[in-house]
């Protein structure tokens, strides 16, 4: 496992670099993508250098790790939507080779990934250790799954909508299993509410009751930390 600490903006800038690298690379490379608060800026940065330096991004496929069950995806708050409008729109992408799991087929979506490996995956992590929808309690051999979302996930999530009532109480995420076959990982996280997850993850047993801490055995994993999420790991 490897960990850089450093200012969020140039974390986002990194870890865009590592992606518009990948895909200069092989520009049908396969990337593995998050929603949430964490990848907006590295986001950003991709879009950016897509108008400076036209990054090709038509062969590119993408997955990404889960979807609400319980809104339509074309709610404003559905993966869906944030991925489109946050991302997509902005890239040269073909929408047909963006995937998400299916609210209707979640074993599809594991056969899928391991017929196209995902080549680098983008991470957050939730406040409680989840990674994806894997709340606390998902088995290490999890694959693309429903799930009901954890009572602290749902109150993370209801900035997003008007009340804690919309948020949805169940999603479809690809499990832990799936997330372990990609190539690469780089898993962001940014803020104080963070830190007691990464010290887990960096520092704690390897246990089901914090499922980032699978990570622990993957072959390329890289953190990207704030100060703040940095905060309680040992100097
Ligand atoms: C998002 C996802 C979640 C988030 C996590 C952190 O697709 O799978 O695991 O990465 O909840 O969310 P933010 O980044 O909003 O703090």
């Amino acid at each position: 496992m490897k960990i850089i600490i450093n200012k969020k903006a140039k974390l986002d800038k990194l870890a865009a670099q590592e992606i518009i690298n990948l895909v200069n690379e092989n520009p049908k490379a396969v990337l593995g993508l998050a929603t949430g608060s964490s990848p907006i800026g590295l986001y950003e940065e991709l879009i950016k250098d897509h108008k400076a330096n036209k990054t090709n991004y038509k062969k590119v496929t993408t997955f990404n790790l889960d979807e609400y069950i319980g809104i339509p995806i074309d709610h404003e708050q559905s993966y869906h939507t944030f991925m489109y409008e946050t991302l997509f729109k902005h890239l040269n992408i073909n929408l047909k080779n963006t995937n998400f799991p299916k609210q209707d087929d979640p074993a599809s979506y594991t056969k899928l990934l391991e017929k196209k490996p995902v080549d680098l995956q983008i991470l957050g992590i939730g406040s409680n250790g989840h990674i994806a929808f894997n709340e606390p309690g998902t088995s290490f051999d999890s694959t693309t799954q429903y799930v009901d979302l954890a009572e602290s996930t749902i109150k993370d999530n209801s900035r997003f909508f008007d009340s804690i009532d919309d948020v949805p109480k169940r999603a479809v995420t690809m499990g832990l299993k799936d997330i372990m076959m990609a190539k690469k990982v780089i898993l962001l996280a940014f803020g104080k509410n963070k830190a007691e997850a990464i010290n887990t993850l960096v520092n704690g047993k390897k246990s089901e009751d914090c499922p980032a801490t699978i990570l622990q055995d993957h072959p390329n994993l890289t953190l990207y930390l704030d100060e703040d999420a940095a905060s309680l790991l040992k100097k």
